[in-house]
């Protein structure tokens, strides 16, 4: 059977690097995007919004048209909607929600048949958020434990048909979900009452600085785990890329206490006064 993939996201930093690396590896890459994509005639473009479950039906069915089955399907669409709970507005919390979760079910709810026909596989872009929640990123890290728990779940859902379920976890990655987190924090801020804002000042700003202390990989290393994440003949639960190998890793193994009191400290929060 042709090897033919669906990527969500495939507009973006990680998910257009994939797209291009499936495609030199052989792969027919069907890439969903919500709005233009600069691809070659190669890639087959399938327009998605992961957050409208009618836009997913429809991405299946035009897929449907082509491959009688998929080899993957990646979850890859994800935004970041940054601030803590009393500055980020109930719409903000429901579009992170709404894409990094809601998102990828429905992706896999409409896409199962082609995938269960392909003998296929699927791939969920987490983040180590998913499993160590950080503040002022409550509303991401929701989501990606969301994400976490639908991927422990449907892998002993699907194991009768032999469908694996693989998670892979970025470490920071150099792209434009932050720069847009950042658009759409400014944004919400200007609809917040400002003595509001103004108690959170010291929060942001520590937020900021330890933000900026981040060295960000490359693309080309997510992409390249991603493949090996779908290539592999008995592919792993979980792939782990860059400092998510290292800081999660370390920071998983800590007491709850301990790991509370180190996160607060190096994210520059422990100082605040109220
Ligand atoms: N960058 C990191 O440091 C990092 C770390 C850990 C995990 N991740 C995960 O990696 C994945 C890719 O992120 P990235 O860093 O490559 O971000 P990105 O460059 O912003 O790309 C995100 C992609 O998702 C798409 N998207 C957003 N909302 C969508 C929607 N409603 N429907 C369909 N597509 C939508 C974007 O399309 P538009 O351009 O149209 O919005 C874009 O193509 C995400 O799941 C993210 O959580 C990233």
């Amino acid at each position: 059977m042709n090897r033919a993939v669906f990527i969500t996201g495939a507009t973006g930093g990680i998910g257009a690097a994939a797209v291009e690396l499936l495609r030199r590896r052989g792969f027919t890459v069907y890439a969903g995007a919500r709005g233009p994509a600069g691809f070659g005639p190669e890639v087959r473009v399938v327009p998605l919004d992961v957050a409208d479950p009618e836009s997913v039906a429809a991405a299946a069915k035009q897929v449907g048209t082509e491959v009688e089955g998929l080899w993957a399907v990646i979850n890859n669409a994800g935004v970041i909607v940054q601030g803590p709970l009393e500055l980020v507005p109930a719409e903000e919390w429901r579009r992170q929600l709404d894409v990094n979760t809601l998102g990828p079910a429905s992706v896999v709810r409409e896409f199962l048949p082609l995938i269960r026909a392909g003998r296929g596989r699927i791939v969920n872009v987490s983040a180590s958020t998913g499993w160590i929640a950080l503040p002022l990123l409550g509303a991401l890290s929701a989501s990606k434990a969301g994400l976490e728990s639908l991927s422990n779940a449907l892998r002993l859902e699907l194991a009768v048909w032999k469908i694996p379920v693989v998670v892979v976890e970025p470490g920071s990655t150099q792209t434009a979900i932050f720069t847009k987190a950042g658009e759409a924090e400014q944004a919400a801020h200007g609809r917040i009452d400002a003595d509001r804002l103004e108690l959170y000042r010291g929060h942001l700003d520590a937020y900021a600085k330890a933000s900026a202390r981040f060295k960000p990989g490359p693309v080309e290393k997510v992409a390249e785990v991603i493949v090996r994440a779908v290539e592999a003949s008995r592919p792993k639960r979980r792939y782990t890329v860059g400092d998510a190998r290292t800081l999660g890793a370390v920071l998983i193994r800590l007491p709850a206490g301990l790991r509370d009191r180190v996160l607060s400290n190096v994210l520059g929060l422990s100082s605040l006064k109220p």
